[in-house]
């Protein structure tokens, strides 16, 4: 995510800039200035300050230099200052061979052209004084992970271990470190493994060609192993003979063995929980202030182990900030202690049968069942409100929805809104009114349906506000409305039985065509 190469400028400003600077100094004539060659860049806050003038003498000076390319407008420039600075002093206390640098690229329109800088800010690695091939900067945007990727790129990114003493010192080091185990360190597999400890910050990373080690810790053959102090302790991932290392089953063998066997729901590891990339999540809905929901923990991570990597297993604490996941559950905190299994590719998700006690045996049943399809999935309704027929625009839910809009006596056009979304405010106005309008007519109901408590069977919404009508007669015919959310639009199209009818040429209006645009909807 960066800032736009142009902000909001009045146009002639524009103008100047994309006619490029030199314009503006008076091209062809001799210029004001001496070109300013040698002078030697200034510092701000430890980090260099280059221009097109100096860039070149710092790639010689500085064997690995890291340049952000920024303008002083930007905010994610401003917002990256301080913890890039404060990269540069953490690194600069360690003597890290690596400067910081940055340059106003909103300025220097021949750097912004050369090194292609498309959005601010761009950061660019530079090694060795290599000017046309930089290494794109993709770390994260704070002061430690800035200056932990650039450590893995001048120093070595996993530690070399000779002896099962350094080994040991490294694998209690931290909760979790990954060894490799190459015998030869010359091997391709061994550039493969080194390449993802570079970017695999989360990670320690260790390398060994030992033949001690791999006595030491049962290896015959090349081996990752990811070793933690929890759950099982360790993890091995053997090295394909034949097809050599793959970096992306590598990656997604780490993510999913340095992951808690139950991981507790929260604002620090749902970012994890979503990155696990593990196609279902088994929920447990517990009241952590009640011991007897805390003890049902217990079972829940027995059954756990057989199903790491396939089912994610996650304890929501009910009692906690977590509403939102109640909410799109459509549970309440009372029906907790209690399970669901979300399938995170189809979001079809799974409740077990009412009634049945938590247990590692029931669990594990419930796990095998959702991923044998033997139960069916559930779809969230609100309860019929009683009034839901007695306002002009009718209140629809998952569990009245079927019953209404297939009533074959009946033509009804359904409003599906999102509580949140302002395009859907907008609009209500014209919806009330158009079920004012047509509320004596017995053949048309129009209606809303709150997409985010309610799901259909067969039907998915993906914008909101969404508009279909759905004609009487027999057959389930669904149509959806795009066009312009006024009145008589609407009505045109209800009277014209669901479609708009052909603009009449010889009548030039002065309004645009009611179907000239198309109107804007909120994302899911
Ligand atoms: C820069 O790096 C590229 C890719 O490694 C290489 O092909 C090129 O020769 C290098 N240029 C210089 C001047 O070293
Ligand atoms: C959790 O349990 C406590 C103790 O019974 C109760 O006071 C609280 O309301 C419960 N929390 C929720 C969200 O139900």
């Amino acid at each position: 995510m960066g800032c736009q190469l142009l902000p909001m400028l009045p146009p002639l400003l524009l103008l100047l800039l994309l006619l490029g600077t030199p314009g503006l100094q008076g091209q062809g004539q001799e210029p004001v200035e001496e070109p300013p060659e040698a002078e030697s860049p200034s510092e701000e806050d430890g980090v260099l300050v280059l221009s097109q003038h100096n860039l070149g003498r710092a790639l010689q000076e500085h064997r690995a230099l890291l340049v952000e390319f920024y303008a002083p407008w930007c905010s994610h420039c401003q917002a990256l200052a301080p913890e890039y600075s404060k990269a540069a002093a953490l690194l600069a206390a360690e003597s890290a061979a690596v400067t910081l640098a940055k340059v106003d690229a909103s300025a220097e329109p021949e750097l912004t052209e050369e090194f292609g800088v498309t959005e601010y800010p761009t950061l660019k690695f530079f090694r060795d004084g290599n000017r046309t091939h930089p290494e794109e900067y993709t770390g994260p945007r704070e002061a430690e992970g800035i200056a932990e990727w650039l450590r893995r790129r001048v120093g070595a990114s996993a530690r070399r271990l000779e002896d099962e003493e350094s080994a040991r010192a490294l694998i209690d080091a931290q909760d979790v470190v990954v060894i490799g185990f190459f015998q030869d360190l010359q091997d391709e597999d061994v550039a493969t493994f080194l390449d993802l400890a570079r970017d695999a910050l989360d990670l320690t990373f260790g390398l060994t060609d030992s033949p001690q080690l791999f006595e030491k810790f049962g290896l015959t053959e090349d081996t990752v192993v990811l070793f933690k102090k929890f759950d099982e302790g360790r993890a091995d991932f053997p090295v394909d003979m034949q097809l050599g290392l793959d970096l992306g089953d590598l990656s997604r063998f780490l993510v999913t063995h340095s992951m808690h066997l139950v991981t507790d729901f929260n604002s620090q590891t749902s970012p994890k929980i979503f990155a696990a990339k593990i196609l279902n999540h088994l929920l447990l809905f517990v009241n952590e202030t009640l011991a007897a929901h805390r003890e049902l923990r217990a079972g829940f991570a027995e059954a756990a182990p057989p199903f790491r990597g396939k089912v994610l297993f996650v304890v929501v604490d009910v009692a906690a900030d977590n509403g939102h996941v109640l909410q799109y559950f459509g549970l309440k905190a009372d029906e907790a202690p209690t399970l669901r299994l979300i399938n995170m590719e189809t979001n079809k998700k799974h409740a077990p049968a009412a009634g049945e006690p938590i247990t590692a045996a029931s669990v594990t049943a419930f796990c095998e069942a959702v991923l044998h399809g033997q139960v069916q999935p559930y779809l969230l309704s609100q309860e019929v409100p009683l009034d839901w027929d007695q306002r002009p625009v009718k209140t629809l839910v998952g569990k009245n929805f079927e019953q209404v809009v297939y009533d074959e006596a009946k033509s009804v056009f359904v409003k599906f809104y999102a509580p949140w979304c302002s395009h859907c405010k907008e609009m209500a106005p014209a919806w009330e009114a158009l079920a004012e309008k047509y509320r004596d007519r017995e053949d048309i109901v129009i209606a809303e349906l709150d997409a985010t408590s309610n799901e259909l069977e067969g039907l998915t919404v993906h914008g909101f506000p969404t508009l279909m009508y759905f004609p009487a007669g027999p057959g389930r015919k669904m149509i959806e409305y795009k066009s312009n959310r006024d009145v008589e639009t609407f009505s045109k199209f209800l009277d014209n039985g669901g479609e708009l009818p052909p603009e009449e040429p010889a009548a030039p209006s002065p309004e645009p065509p009611a179907n000239a645009t198309v109107e804007p909807k909120e994302e899911l």
